[in-house]
């Protein structure tokens, strides 16, 4: 029972949360969350960085609530919180990245997680609605696209040797125009478009391809076509990138998109006050 991301969430935390860290410190940055502010941190995953670094950054006068679709991530995360000292003013669900309850927010957050979100026009839509006056989005994903990237790799040999088996692009945030365009036909408006890259490192390839495939998006993949048709896909990769004892030490680009209601004058991090492009249709 449960979903492919109920089964990955504990090995998420151990594998992916860790590495991780650095880009959710940049986003949490650049959005300059106050004292006391309300936050929404949508495809919380497991508690990871940025539902605490939110929860820090509002202190107990403030609220983050923490959700995800899958129930195992929301257990781990709720523990996490809990693990922190921070459940007197952090509430995590299991909720759809749609809902807005309890709103509006003054920041609502989501961190590797827009190109999971099948309904995704649906959902920015009500991460508009659900924001306060000056209130922000901010989002993060993989890209620009780097041929060499592992990450980049394994979803072309994915693509080569299965070729109807599809994993999420997460391409489109790192374009500007694309972006400005999703978020404007969403009632948003984009203020702030950055690429961060840090390292990431594993002792080996195999596991790389270990933790993707128990703990991550290639989950539900390894899940779909079973464990023969896995390792050939595995051994293609291997293959590129040296073989699978070949340690992998790689800084994938990530892009940071935050975007406000239209009109609305918006604090950013080094920038006190940013007007959003567009008239206001409140
Ligand atoms: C790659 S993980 C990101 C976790 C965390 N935000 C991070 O940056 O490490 C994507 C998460 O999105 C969740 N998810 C996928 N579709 C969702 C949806 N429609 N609504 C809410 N959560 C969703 C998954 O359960 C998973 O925990």
């Amino acid at each position: 029972m449960g979903t492919p991301w109920d089964r990955a969430a504990d090995g998420y935390l151990e594998h992916w949360i860790p590495r991780f860290l650095p880009y959710h410190t940049d986003l949490m940055r650049e959005l300059a969350i106050p004292e006391g502010a309300r936050v929404l941190v949508t495809n919380s995953g497991p508690g990871g960085n940025e539902v605490l670094a939110a929860a820090r950054a509002v202190g107990e006068t403030g609220h983050v609530r923490a959700t995800d679709a899958s129930a195992r991530m929301v257990e781990i995360c709720r523990e996490q919180v809990k693990n922190a000292g921070f459940d007197g003013w952090v509430q995590c669900a299991q909720a759809d990245a749609a809902a807005v309850p309890d709103g509006p927010y003054d920041v609502i957050v989501c961190a590797f997680g827009l190109w999971q979100i099948v309904e995704r026009e649906l959902t920015l839509r009500s991460w508009s609605r659900g924001l306060k006056k000056g209130g922000k989005v901010g989002v993060i994903a993989w890209g620009p696209a780097e041929v060499d990237d592992p990450f980049e790799q394994i979803r072309d040999v994915l693509h080569e040797v299965e070729p109807d088996v599809s994993t999420h692009s997460h391409s489109v945030v790192a374009d500007r125009e694309k972006t400005e365009r999703m978020f404007s036909e969403c009632e948003l408006s984009m203020v702030r478009h950055t690429v961060v890259r840090h390292s990431l490192t594993f002792p080996t390839a195999e596991q790389f391809v270990g933790a993707l495939r128990e703990s991550c998006t290639f989950r539900r993949v390894w899940e779909t076509i079973g464990d023969e048709r896995f390792a050939r896909v595995a051994a293609k990769f291997y293959d590129r990138c040296g073989g699978p004892l070949e340690p992998l030490t790689f800084a994938p680009p990530a892009t940071i998109a935050i975007a406000a209601r239209p009109g609305d004058e918006v604090t950013l991090l080094d920038r006190p006050s940013v007007r959003a492009v567009g008239t206001q249709r409140r």
